[in-house]
């Protein structure tokens, strides 16, 4: 439980975590995807979205590009903005989880003190979180450029681009590695659905 300060005390909730698990027929958890921009972690996170909820269960995506248009829109691609960005995804997955969902986080967090960050936030509250890295190596997606945004780094036009002259710090903690070498979408889902299965999220 958080530490009171001087105005503003900790409510104990009336609901318990097992009464909306029980609700829900369903524990929590946070899925947290991190890799380079144009790795694909977007595109696996919404894939098992959709998987998930094809087998009844409760999930929501929170991709980082959308929720710069909302929850976290006026922060920009500094080390410190981009600190902000992935503490207030982690903290608002930490909700979603402790609701009963499964939260999908897509966010590149090039950095392993936030993603580390993000899981103390979960473990602290005895949350389900697993790191996933969507390891497509840079080569791959700058050939891939989906947005066009590494030419234009490339041409000097951007500035402070993770994995061109901004750090991608690869991580060291994760509990499961996807996409070293290309492999059918199904597959990666698959991974990540076994992962679930295994840590007792979803039923194996
Ligand atoms: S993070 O670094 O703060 O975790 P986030 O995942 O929210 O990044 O946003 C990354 C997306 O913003 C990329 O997919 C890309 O489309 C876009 N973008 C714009 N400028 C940059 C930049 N300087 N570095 C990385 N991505 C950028």
């Amino acid at each position: 439980m958080p530490e009171p300060t001087a105005n503003v005390r900790w409510h104990a909730p009336g609901l318990t975590r097992d009464e909306r698990r029980a609700r829900l027929g369903q524990r929590g958890a946070t899925v947290w995807f991190t890799g380079l921009s144009g790795s694909g972690k977007s595109t696996v996170a919404a894939a098992v979205e959709r998987a998930l909820f094809d087998r009844g269960h409760h999930a929501y995506l929170l991709d980082g590009d959308n929720v710069r248009f909302g929850l976290n829109a006026g922060l920009g691609f500094s080390p410190e903005d981009r600190d902000e960005n992935v503490r207030r995804l982690a903290e608002a997955a930490a909700l979603f989880a402790d609701a009963g969902l499964i939260a999908l986080v897509s966010v590149i967090s090039p950095y392993e003190v936030q993603r580390s960050a993000a899981r103390t936030s979960h473990t602290s509250r005895s949350l389900d979180f697993v790191e996933v890295w969507v390891a497509t190596p840079l080569a791959e997606c700058e050939r891939r450029d989906p947005k066009g945004l590494y030419r234009r780094a490339r041409n000097g036009e951007l500035p402070g681009f993770t994995g061109i002259d901004a750090p991608y710090e690869e991580p060291v903690g994760a509990d499961l590695v996807l996409a070293r070498e290309p492999a059918p979408l199904d597959e990666l889902v698959g991974q990540v659905l076994d992962l679930l299965a295994a840590r007792g999220v979803t039923a194996p």
